[in-house]
């Protein structure tokens, strides 16, 4: 029996499974969380859309982590979302709490599972859930390229006027200020950005995909974005159950490539059934190089924090 666990039934754990659910790729989506009746009534719920949206994969609500045991794959969604205002790695200290008791529980019922972290500060938090799990650092990665990627599309979009669908965005590096949107690797209509946009509009679209999660935790004023980052965990999921060797940005253990070492870092890589099975190097500008590097630097610098704190 093929089971994907979403611990957190917040708004984007929820979503995740929903998603996951409808994909109808798994025998089961089991969501866990720490408040009764939660993830039973949702899952419940869910369950009841089956016979309409027409879709098999059972969603399985509980309090209990024995009820994720032998998941092929895990999303950790648990934690605090940013309130306005805040940067994310203001939540350092409070989700690295929360990230370890979950991936310690986790591992205990699952240890040969795949985990996805899409917690933030993000790229701190993944590499504490592989710290923690002792898994094999390509069975641990964190979800945000996708998300960022997909937000640089859609501003590109909006300003170009072309379809969404005909837009190609990659951003790489941190979840965060140090994100690093990759123009050399964009096109709008097989057409590079510069055909459509100005050199100033083009820096605004890729300050506005900088502060993106920012932008909708100000609109929303409780809680953070959930439909398109529980789109890309749910597409990295699927990439794995479904063995794809797809690429995608993730953040994933960088060791060597791009000339950079021993960090958990926005790039691009193919997964499969093993997790990250390739970090994949393109050929990347001399700048988009410095920047992923200033990047790495960045995350570890706040790695360092994380190893201070007292968990
Ligand atoms: C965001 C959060 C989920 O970027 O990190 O919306």
């Amino acid at each position: 029996m093929s089971k994907v666990t979403v611990v957190g039934a917040g708004k984007y754990g929820s979503t995740t499974a929903q998603r996951l659910a409808a994909m109808d790729i798994v025998d089961e989506v089991v969501m866990t969380d720490i408040v009764e009746g939660l993830p039973q009534g949702l899952a419940l719920d869910m369950n009841q859309s089956r016979p309409v949206e027409k879709y098999r994969t059972l969603v399985v609500g509980t309090n209990d982590y024995a009820d994720t045991a032998g998941s092929d794959v895990v999303v950790i969604t648990a934690g605090l979302p940013r309130k306005p205002g805040m940067s994310r790695m203001d939540l350092l200290e409070v989700n690295a709490k929360i990230i370890k008791d979950v991936t310690q529980q986790i591992i205990k019922f699952s240890p040969e599972a795949t985990l996805v972290i899409v917690t933030n500060p993000l790229d701190q938090m993944t590499t504490l859930a592989a710290e923690v799990s002792g898994l094999p650092h390509h069975k641990v990665l964190g979800q945000a390229g996708i998300l960022d990627s997909s937000r640089l599309a859609h501003f590109l979009s909006e300003a170009t006027g072309v379809d969404i669908l005909e837009i190609d965005a990659l951003t790489l590096g941190s979840h965060g200020p140090t994100m690093v949107p990759v123009p050399s690797q964009c096109s709008v209509a097989g057409k590079p950005l510069t055909d459509f946009l100005s050199e100033e509009e083009i820096q605004a679209i890729l300050d506005r995909t900088r502060g993106g999660g920012g932008e909708i935790v100000a609109l929303l004023k409780t809680g953070s974005a959930y439909y398109a980052p529980s789109s890309a965990a749910a597409r990295m999921v699927a990439a794995i159950i479904n063995d794809e060797k797809a690429m995608m940005p993730v953040c994933a253990w960088v060791s060597g490539e791009y000339g950079i070492n021993d960090v958990y870092l926005g790039v691009p890589a193919r997964l499969g059934k093993n997790g990250v099975e390739e970090v994949v190097v393109m050929d990347l500008t001399d700048d988009e190089v410095a920047a992923l590097a200033e990047a790495a630097a960045a995350v570890k610098e706040k790695v360092d924090e994380l190893h201070e704190l007292d968990l």
